[in-house]
This record gives C-alpha cells, sequence and structure tokens, in this order.
C-alpha cells in the first residue's frame, strides 16, 4: 500500500465571495438521524477490517512520535489512498479509524503537548472525576473532502471556543483555540483516507474533554485528559430532506437557568434520554423542550436548535444561559441575514411556533432539518403538508454547499488543511 509523510501544520485558509442558491435535487435525501442518533452501530464488516487490518495497512509511527498541540511539525506516515467502503450505506454510527490524539494536564495547570496514538480504548481509574462526577464536555465538528482532494473544516474555532467556556463552568482547563485547532487538523489529516468522497458525507470529528484523574470527594479532578476521535459519516439528509415530528415535553426539561444547559456538558445528555425514548417509542423523531420556568416558551430539541419562519421573518429563542448557542444557528442566521430574511433571536411562545408557516432545527449533525410537524398536549399541528419548507431547503442549500466547499466562502468561516 501506498504511504505519503503527512506534515501536520496545515495552512489555514480563508476564502472570499458567498452566493445565493437553490436546492438541488441532488441535497433532497432522507434523513437517517430519525431513526439512528449517535447510535454506535454494532461492529460490522468495516469496523473488522479496521480493527484487524491496521497493523499491515498503515505505516504510522505514531505513539512513539509527539506531535506537538501548537505548531505542530512531526510527520505522520499515513497510507495516501481512501479506505474502500460502501459510502452510501455508512450512515450515522461509529467506525473505527487509524489514530485518536490525546493530550493530558493537571489541575491548575495548562496544556502542553498532545500526540497521535492508535485508536482504541483509553484506561480510567474506577474513580475517575468523569466517571464519578461527570466532570465532562464534548464538542462535534465535521471534515469535508472537496473534488480537488482538499480537506474543509467548519469554523473549528468556534467549537474551541465552546469548549472553552464550557470548561470554566465545569471547573476543567481547556487547550487554547489554537491547541484545539491544531489537534484537529493533526487528528483529521492522521485519518485522512477515512474521509468520504465529495458528496458522499464527511468525517465526524468529537472532541472531548473529560475529568480523568481519581477523585473520591465531590471536588474537581486532579487529571485532565483532552481527546480527538473521528468517524466517517453519511449525509443525513440521505434519501430526502424528510421532515421530523416533534412533541414538545411539559413535564421533564433539559436545562434551568443558572444550570449547565448552555455548555455541551455530558450530563446534558443523558438527562433527555428517557424524554427522547419516551417519544421515539410513540413514533415522534425528538423532544422540543420548554422553557422550566413559564413552560410557554421554546427552548431546543435534544441535539439541536429551532428556527420558526412566518414569511420574511425567521425567529429563534435567544441565548440566555438554557440552550446550546450552536455553530450552525449562529451561521444559519448569518446566511439567512445575507439572503435577505429579517432574522429576531428572542423569546419565542408555543403559540407562535403552533402558527408558522415553516419550522426546521439546526445542528452539526442535522445541518438543517425540516419540521414536518408539532404535537402540543395531545394537538398536532403539521407544515407545509409534511413536505419540506422552502425556506429550509434554501438555508440548508446555502449552507452545506459552502462546507463542502462548492461556493467561494465570503464569510470566512472555512478552514483549508491543504
Ligand atoms: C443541545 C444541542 N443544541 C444544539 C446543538 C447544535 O449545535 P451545533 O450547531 O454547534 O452543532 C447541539 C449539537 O451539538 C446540541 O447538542
Amino acid at each position: 500500500m501506498e504511504t505519503s509523510a503527512v506534515f501536520l501544520n496545515a495552512a489555514t485558509t480563508i476564502g472570499g465571495g458567498f452566493h445565493r442558491h437553490t436546492t438541488t435535487a441532488s441535497l433532497l435525501s432522507r434523513n437517517p438521524y430519525l431513526t439512528t442518533p449517535f447510535s454506535f452501530l454494532p461492529l460490522n464488516k468495516l469496523q473488522h477490517q479496521s480493527r484487524f487490518n491496521l497493523p499491515n495497512t498503515t505505516t504510522t509511527t505514531c505513539g512513539t512520535n509527539i506531535a506537538p498541540a501548537v505548531g505542530v511539525n512531526s510527520p505522520v506516515s499515513v497510507p495516501s489512498d481512501t479506505v474502500d467502503i460502501d459510502w452510501d450505506t455508512i450512515g450515522f454510527g461509529l467506525v473505527h479509524t487509524d489514530h485518536m490524539y490525546t493530550m493530558k494536564c493537571s489541575l491548575g495547570g495548562s496544556f502542553s503537548k498532545g500526540e497521535l496514538v492508535p485508536f482504541g480504548n483509553i484506561e480510567l481509574s474506577p474513580c475517575a472525576g468523569v466517571l464519578n462526577y461527570g466532570q465532562g464536555l464534548f464538542e462535534g465538528l465535521k471534515a469535508y473532502r472537496t473534488e480537488d482532494d482538499n480537506i474543509l473544516l467548519f469554523r473549528p474555532e468556534e467549537n474551541a471556543k465552546r469548549m472553552m467556556m464550557g470548561a470554566e463552568r465545569m471547573c476543567m482547563p481547556s487547550p487554547s483555540v489554537d491547541q484545539f485547532i491544531q489537534a484537529v487538523k493533526a487528528t483529521v489529516l492522521a485519518n485522512e483516507r477515512w474521509i468520504p468522497p465529495p458528496g458522499k458525507g464527511s468525517l465526524y470529528i468529537r472532541p472531548l474533554l473529560i475529568g480523568s484523574g481519581s477523585v473520591l470527594g465531590l471536588a474537581p479532578a486532579p487529571e485532565y485528559t483532552f481527546l480527538i476521535y473521528v468517524s466517517p459519516v453519511g449525509n443525513y439528509f440521505k434519501e430526502g430532506l424528510s421532515p421530523i415530528n416533534l412533541i414538545i415535553e411539559t413535564e421533564m426539561h433539559r436545562a434551568t437557568p443558572g444550570g449547565t444547559g448552555s455548555v455541551k456538558t455530558i450530563g446534558n445528555y443523558a438527562a433527555v434520554l428517557k424524554a427522547q425514548g419516551a417519544a421515539k417509542a410513540e413514533g415522534y423523531s425528538d423532544v422540543l423542550y420548554l422553557d422550566s420556568v413559564h413552560k410557554k416558551y421554546l427552548e431546543e430539541v435534544s441535539s439541536c436548535n429551532i428556527f420558526i419562519v412566518k414569511g420574511n421573518s425567521i425567529s429563534t429563542p435567544d441565548i440566555k444561559g438554557t440552550i446550546l448557542p450552536g455553530i450552525t444557528r449562529k451561521s444559519i442566521i448569518d446566511v439567512a441575514r445575507d439572503e435577505g430574511f429579517q432574522v429576531e433571536e428572542r423569546e419565542v411562545t408555543v403559540d407562535e411556533l403552533l402558527d408558522a408557516d415553516e419550522v426546521f432545527c439546526t445542528g452539526t449533525a442535522v445541518v438543517v432539518s425540516p419540521v414536518g410537524s408539532i404535537t402540543y398536549l395531545g394537538k398536532s399541528v403539521s407544515y407545509g403538508s409534511h413536505g419540506v419548507g422552502l425556506v429550509s431547503q434554501q438555508l440548508y442549500s446555502s449552507l452545506t454547499r459552502l462546507q463542502m466547499g462548492l461556493v467561494d466562502d465570503k464569510m470566512g468561516w472555512i478552514v483549508k488543511l491543504k
């Protein structure tokens, strides 16, 4: 197998030019998120290939070569060819890739250097802070392969900044923005052969920050681990921009004022499983949460933000501590304004939601997901005869074309790795 040395100090390039686009038929595909949200698939043929052939198919020197987190310049030898798998059926589940990134630091210290190591299990004390007290954060972003074989990241500095904010809330040290971005670049380049071909999906990047040190009494852990693993994922909109059906949860809440709803801490996700599971059992795609004080203002869905459309006006709940400040949300607001919509971040009531022309959700995983119906207190309202709203289509098309490098990046959001 042919190999090539990759130097992990990839250049950051910011482009120019941004255009309004209409949805193409090829982008209309079904949303597998509705059936397998963040599922970790059982080992399939691909994963066996990855596990068992790895020693023969990669010539990596990772694990012995320490890659400094900033200004990474250690050569890592990786195979240059793309893995041979059926990209059309890949879906959204974990596929074991070649390498992961890891970097440690002690409480009160700062992260200094990380390394790429073979993807695999990590060892933790049963007394680790993350296992006992949930001291942990995660992030999610994607890398896309372009037709001219470049690799694009979408606003990775926003993920870095969000992790820093979350770390402050969870009493953890965090990597700097530069360390975060360099580590993401290094991990993506070291797993380059797992990035799907253009239009077939993306490499999902999952940075984690966990309290890995042992702590018995309730206190911050004495040691922290920053880790990044990646997995190729298919397009969420696989066979159509299929609208999702949401139910408004009136008993359980995702977040409360003063809590941790605005950071991507791991406990926020375990906390929504019960309501989400009940909703799915009744045939809904997911749960929409209301504010826990008045129970009348929209917050967000389990893992994505929500927007309503009325005429030329688009509204989304404002950021005030109980919803995650989504990077897709922030981007869609800018894209929509650029395309002539009036966009408001404000309190949005259930009544307005039920009276909207169109509703859609945003997130890294779902990108832009149209909502077909909302059920509230036993009554359902549907939008656009369960078809895909024009505004959702337009914004989905604009954002994905930008993320995939199909239009000029006048926003300066794209980071090129080559
Ligand atoms: C609770 C929650 N809200 C919103 C989002 C969307 O955020 P982003 O657009 O940054 O992926 C996510 C996704 O991670 C999430 O977990």
